[in-house]
């Protein structure tokens, strides 16, 4: 594990030699957040020595580089995910690369089925907790003393200081943010009517399938996280309503302009 990170670490390394600051990861329908950055390099997953490699659509499989905000960042442009058929180490290994890189902080988004009976398609929604019942747990396995203890706490897997400070933007912007706790769950499938009832009875405000592994390598790691949910489904409904990937796409491509405020103002303020 150490030396598959510091191949992968090395590799970049050689390519470009800028220690970024922010490492960011972009969920499904964000991906065009990239061109907020003023890149400077841009390197294929499929290049860098033990890198999986991005197979969904709206995922573009790439590490980009450059300045934001005053900030030299590195954006993840498509993440892993456990549907995939990519193990939980699988998953969280371009964290642990970037964390080696030399980030301080990283900022995680993802698209979100709400089931919080208060919110709204295209809703941005702070996580402020998780709970990972379902998908398997990435630290599980030999524990390596390099990266972090072996029962890492995780009280606080979500940074106080760096929710109030995009609190503080969002109403600073007038921009309207929710607030709740993310469910995380293998998928593919989206979920069952009574599933989505669950994920409420179990005291989530939306569900995903991305996300949670990635923060638990982080917070492992102690590296600081932020992330945000754009709500692109209510799973909670009377209706008769079919949820389609194209339509969790659209929903997070709508929410952008805000979330790319948000994000945007956060960097320039870390
Ligand atoms: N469930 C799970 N994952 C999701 C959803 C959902 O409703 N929407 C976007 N990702």
């Amino acid at each position: 594990m150490m030396l598959k990170i510091k191949e992968a670490v090395d590799f970049i390394k050689s390519i470009y030699n800028e220690k970024p600051l922010v490492g960011l990861i972009l969920g499904s329908g964000l991906g065009s957040f990239v061109h907020e950055i003023k890149i400077e390099k841009e390197i294929p997953y499929g290049d860098i020595p033990h890198f999986p490699v991005s197979t969904v659509e709206g995922h573009s499989g790439r590490l980009v580089f450059g300045e934001l905000g005053g900030k030299k960042v590195v954006a993840m442009a498509g993440r892993f995910h456990v549907y995939e058929g990519y193990t939980a180490d699988q998953v969280v290994f371009p964290v642990r690369v970037l964390k080696f890189l030399g980030i301080d902080t990283l900022l995680v988004s993802n698209a979100a089925g709400g089931v919080n009976p208060a919110f709204k398609v295209g809703d941005l929604m702070i996580i402020t907790d998780h709970i990972s019942q379902l998908a398997p747990n990435p630290l599980i396995g030999k524990n390596f003393k390099e990266l972090g203890p072996r029962f890492p706490d995780m009280s606080e897997p979500y940074k106080k200081e760096l929710i109030h400070k995009v609190k503080a933007i969002a109403v600073q912007k007038n921009i309207p943010v929710q607030e709740g706790v993310y469910v995380a769950v293998t998928g593919p499938t989206f979920e069952t009517r009574a599933e989505y009832k669950m994920i409420l009875a179990l005291g989530g405000d939306a569900v995903g399938m991305s996300t949670v592994q990635e923060v638990i390598a982080a917070v492992h790691m102690g590296l600081p996280v932020f992330a945000m949910s754009v709500i692109t489904d209510l799973g909670i409904h009377e209706e008769e309503i079919k949820i389609t990937h194209e339509e969790v796409l659209q929903a997070a491509r709508d929410a952008e302009p805000r979330f790319k405020t948000l994000i945007c103002e956060l960097i320039a303020q870390l």
